[in-house]
């Protein structure tokens, strides 16, 4: 249902009258922005008078690339042609005024048809979302959680996803899954403004039917090749594509990191028991709050998350701040399974291992835990509904 952003009372009565019934007004663009969040099929929000005009430029470029389908329409007491151009510019749909409700009903109608169209025919397609994994620490269990939890959000082919490598100079997706890339992000350098998802396509490694695998480049050097704009226009043009992108990083604040971050829409911290790693992972908290990244989209993965090493899960939470969404013991499986270039959850899905990993990705997608044995289930019960797990034990 449609949107409206104003604070002053008499004018969101005034302006609903020429809006769909249902439609809905907050008194802020931060919190209009919160409702896009949380209402992936909406299609329009309109912005009040109120609503400061560079605000609402802003916003309205930015809505452009991430939310295509969402129209902007902005409601001014009047305008002239100097606004409207500047507002055309940042992608606002229409400019209407706000004593003539007609004209915002046609401009939200218009708005309903273009959302239809983008759609496509009976097309629920919504955009990708970005999923970071992500820890100031290395050798934590950053590569091996992306790639499991890569495999876990595939929900056993039911959902398109690919796995970035954006460790530029180190990345090891490929060889920790036994991929043998022909192409890597290096193809891409230069190509900031012509990059398209078919061209993304020919670089990319397919690793299983739904899960493709963007690989590093082979040598560290090409990393300093590497633009935020080209990493940030490749992660924009892949949502179109996948159904969740998901992200490795080097164990810094990078640039590549900080893109990426600055992009993701979920983000998993890796933790693990020792005290130095839990003083890091809580000034990179800090860090991203000051930032403003991921905020209410954090998703914390305790790896090695074993009982004798003196610090327990809820101490961790009280240190960092935050509930733990899943938790990985110290498995010699695990690393066996690298090794063996067949992730432990496509290799023993019943470990404690891969259920963790699949209540990780419960986690990120906000659905129920899916794990092979549930879809081995569902399938027979010739159900939709997925079999669920608790907060298991690891
Ligand atoms: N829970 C675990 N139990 C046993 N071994 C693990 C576990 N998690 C990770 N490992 C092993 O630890 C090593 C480092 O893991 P990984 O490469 O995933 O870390 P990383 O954070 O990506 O490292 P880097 O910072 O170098 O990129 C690997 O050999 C991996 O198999
Ligand atoms: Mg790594």
């Amino acid at each position: 249902m449609p949107v409206l952003v104003e604070q002053d009372p008499s004018l969101v009565d005034q302006l609903l009258v020429g809006m769909p019934p249902g439609s809905q007004a907050v008194g802020t663009s931060e919190r209009g922005l919160a409702w896009l969040d949380q209402h992936a099929d909406e299609y329009v929000v309109a912005f009040g008078p109120s609503v400061d005009f560079a605000v609402a430029l802003a916003t309205a470029e930015d809505l452009r690339i991430k939310r295509p389908t969402v129209s902007v329409v902005l409601v001014r007491d009047q305008y002239d042609t100097d606004l409207l151009t500047r507002a055309m510019h940042a992608g606002v749909r229409d400019v209407v005024v706000a004593a003539d409700q007609k004209s915002l009903t046609g401009a939200i109608e218009r708005a309903h048809q273009l959302h239809q169209a983008l759609r496509g025919p009976g097309g629920a397609r919504q955009l990708g979302r970005i999923v970071t994994v992500f820890s100031p620490k290395g050798g934590v269990g950053k590569t091996t959680s992306s790639v499991n939890l890569a495999l876990a959000l595939t929900d056993g082919g039911a959902r398109k996803v690919c796995l970035v490598d954006l460790d530029l100079a180190f990345g090891d997706v490929a060889i920790t899954m036994q991929l043998f890339p022909t192409h890597s992000i290096e193809q891409a350098v230069g190509a900031e403004d012509s990059i398209d998802l078919g061209m993304i396509e020919g670089l990319l490694t397919r690793a299983q039917d739904s899960l493709v695998v963007l690989a590093a480049p082979a040598h560290p050097d090409v990393r300093e090749r590497i633009t935020p704009l080209l990493i940030s226009r490749i992660l924009r043009t892949l949502r179109d594509g996948f159904d969740y992108i998901v992200v490795d990083t080097s164990p810094s604040f990078d640039d590549a990191t900080l893109t990426a971050l600055d992009e993701t829409d979920e983000c998993v911290i890796i933790a693990t028991l020792d005290v130095p790693t839990l003083k890091n992972v809580k000034v990179a908290l800090e860090t991203m709050d000051m930032l403003n990244i991921a905020r209410g989209h954090r998703h914390l993965l305790l790896n090695r998350a074993d009982d004798e090493v003196g610090i327990s899960v809820e101490k961790v939470e009280s240190i960092l701040s935050m509930p733990v969404s899943a938790q990985v013991a110290t498995a010699v499986d695990i690393a066996a399974a690298t090794n063996a270039g067949t992730p432990i959850i496509t290799h023993k899905p019943g470990h404690a291992a891969s259920i963790a990993y699949a209540q990780l990705a419960a986690s990120v997608t906000g659905e129920p835990v899916s794990t092979p044995q549930s879809r081995t289930t569902d399938q027979a019960d010739h159900t939709r509904s997925r079999g669920l797990f608790r907060r298991g034990r690891n």
